[in-house]
């Protein structure tokens, strides 16, 4: 038996609903084909968005996107994805597989995306090849509410009304695709574009978002902190989890060894120590005001699928992702006072995907099914929880076998959400509730063999399921299989 406390009367803050945000890049079929299909497909299309995709994503409620890049961000001129598509400009995706996109999928398409969603745009400007006329052109094409040239050309091509776009990342990855840039050079471009970013309207919001480090580059945080910290709202932290550090051979996404399960996760894991220390950094150097931290790009890593282009990053999906999101949700959650956005890469056929497309053929991913159970943390107030959690592994591969985070809605109920990373042996767990009386508890579990995938053949073979409680004075108990991700609801 495992004990899992959660208390009511501590608390890290508010959940930001945005740490359940997503990234869409065009990068093989995420937009194009994923998302993206245009009018005259015979898939079925709102205004060429996939009805099926964004009726299956609407029902995980999405907060925010990222688009367009990644490392396509730095080589995107906005300008060529507007206007009728007939008279587009093509672009070569040279960081992704060398394909010609037609441009039809722009600004305006991306804005009814996030219409259709009901989340925010956010949207990464390019600095690694474009100028600061450019970005500081976007930003008036999209939130200058009167006359301007940039206004003005917003209408020609049919949006009267600004949208009002909030979050804007000032490059991507600067050290590496978005321009191999050192973190001195950086910090002093990213004052220069900063400045050039306007609001255009008095109650206009805009959150200038610091291309940030790779993983534990402590040194790109503390240097761009230090020198640009005063210009801007946030700085990113992109970390992806691989099997092996090798990137030529990081490991199969369905195919993998106990040893590899467990690597997997420690190295997800890692994510906790990373946030901390970052964290660190910022409220160092942050001075009198917040710069929050957003974790723009994270998930998992793998080869791709055998016989599918190397360049378009297509990964199957199975529990050890769902426990992967889960741990990673969880260590968002209760790091909520100070990151404020996280971005899963990738939403569709791409990375640690939510859906996966082939024609018009659409299965939900394991990872898809844990932001459904962990949906309602959005902007709930974190909770303290712990769990008395022992070691399990394989060879030096340990984990700890439970994780867990907590919150409480404003009705008043608590979300308990829980992982068993034991691949094998189920989990007793004794809930003990401090400073709120559980009223009825329902739960629901994804679980099964660690390499456990849906796939178009067999789109069912994870899903959720109810999980039975038996009330306690002092909570409840529940049974967690091996392999699971578990939600528990307590009401008032
Ligand atoms: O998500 C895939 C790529 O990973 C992104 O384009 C880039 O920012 C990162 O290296």
């Amino acid at each position: 038996m495992s004990y899992l406390f959660v208390n009511a009367n501590r608390s890290a803050g508010t959940i930001n609903k945005n740490i359940y945000g997503q990234f869409s890049e065009h990068l093989g079929r995420c937009i194009y084909g994923g998302l993206y299909v245009g009018e005259d497909s015979p898939i079925p299309n709102k205004n060429g968005l996939r009805t099926d995709v964004v009726d299956a994503l609407k029902a995980i409620r999405v907060p925010v996107l990222r688009w367009p890049g990644g490392c396509f961000a730095d080589t995107y001129h906005w300008q060529d994805g507007i206007g009728p598509k007939e008279q587009r400009k093509t672009i070569v995706n040279t960081n992704w597989g060398g394909v010609t996109e037609d441009n039809s999928f722009g600004t305006h398409e991306f804005m009814e995306l996030c219409g259709q969603l009901g989340c925010e745009a956010y949207f990464s400007g390019n600095v690694g090849s474009g100028t600061v006329q450019e970005f500081s052109d976007w930003v008036e094409y999209c939130n200058m509410g009167g006359v301007s040239p940039m206004a003005d050309l917003r209408r020609k091509n049919g949006r009267e009304q600004p949208w009002n776009v909030k979050f804007w990342g000032v490059g991507n990855e600067a050290w590496g695709c978005g321009g191999s840039m050192r973190p001195e050079y950086y910090a002093d471009l990213c004052r220069q574009y900063a400045t050039y970013l306007r609001t255009y309207a008095p109650d206009q919001k805009m959150v200038k978002i610091a291309s940030g480090a790779n993983s534990d580059d402590y040194n790109w945080t503390k240097t761009v902190m230090e020198r640009a910290g005063g210009w801007v709202d946030a700085v990113s932290l992109h970390y992806y989890t691989l099997p092996h550090d090798d990137w030529q051979h990081k490991g199969s996404a369905l195919d993998f060894t106990r040893a590899e399960y467990y690597t997997t996760l420690r190295k997800a894991l890692r994510m906790d120590e990373l946030v901390e220390n970052h964290s660190r950094i910022l409220r160092q150097y942050q001075g009198s005001r917040t710069v929050g931290l957003i974790v723009d790009e994270w998930g998992t890593w793998y080869d791709v699928e055998p016989g599918t282009n190397p360049g378009f990053l297509y990964q199957q999906n199975t529990m050890r992702d769902a426990l992967v999101a889960a741990v990673s949700l969880n260590i968002f959650n209760n790091h909520c006072d100070t990151v404020c956005m996280a971005n899963i890469a990738q939403m569709v056929n791409v990375l640690q995907a939510m859906i996966l497309t082939e024609g018009e053929r659409m299965v939900l991913t394991p990872t898809y099914h844990v932001f459904a159970l962990y949906k309602d943390h959005q902007n709930a107030r974190q909770l303290e929880s712990y769990v008395g959690a022992a070691l399990v592994g394989e060879g030096e591969e340990q984990v700890p076998d439970l994780h867990v985070s907590a919150s409480q809605g404003a009705d008043g109920a608590i979300l308990i959400t829980a992982a068993n990373l034991d691949d094998a042996a189920p989990r007793t767990v004794h809930v003990v509730l401090e400073g709120a009386k559980a009223g009825a508890v329902t739960a629901r579990v994804l679980s099964g063999a660690a390499n456990a995938a849906n796939d178009f053949d067999h789109p069912g073979r994870v899903a959720p399921r109810a999980l039975a409680v038996t009330p306690t004075a002092e909570g409840f108990d529940a049974v967690l299989p091996a392999c699971a991700v578990a939600a528990f609801r307590v009401e008032p």
